[in-house]
């Protein structure tokens, strides 16, 4: 799974990451301690990666930017959503993030980030 640029690779690394550990945290005792952690790393996760591939996108006028910065900006909805829940006491558990998270990756990674990968490197981005 590679998208051609390795700083992006990198991040979406990082990702992958951050599923690996729901996976070792489910079920287990520390669960309600880990929610708000991966929730923290999850916001700034998103604020950085998804500048830095917008940046590009504007940069090499990449046909699909507006559709993939909205894709951008429901994921970033929905992490904060399940912040608000989660501060708030209400339940947030690391199955609901492994699910949305692996939704995320089969649907975004995969398919519409995958798709830029042509744009990027002819623009000589690796
Ligand atoms: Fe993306």
């Amino acid at each position: 799974m590679s998208v051609g640029v390795a700083r992006i690779d990198d991040q979406h690394k990082k990702l992958i990451g951050i599923i690996n550990s729901l996976v070792e945290y489910h079920d287990t005792p520390r669960e309600s301690d880990v929610v708000p952690v991966i929730l923290a790393d999850l916001i700034a996760y998103a604020s950085n990666h998804f500048a830095y591939e917008e940046r590009f996108m504007k940069k090499f006028g990449y046909a699909a930017a507006q559709d993939h910065m909205k894709s951008h900006h429901r994921f970033t909805e929905d992490v904060y959503r399940f912040n608000l829940r989660s501060q708030g006491g209400r339940d947030v558990t690391v199955e609901t993030l492994f699910v949305y998270l692996v939704k995320w990756l089969n649907t975004h990674i995969l398919i519409e980030d995958m798709a830029y990968t042509d744009t990027f490197t002819a623009h000589g981005l690796h």
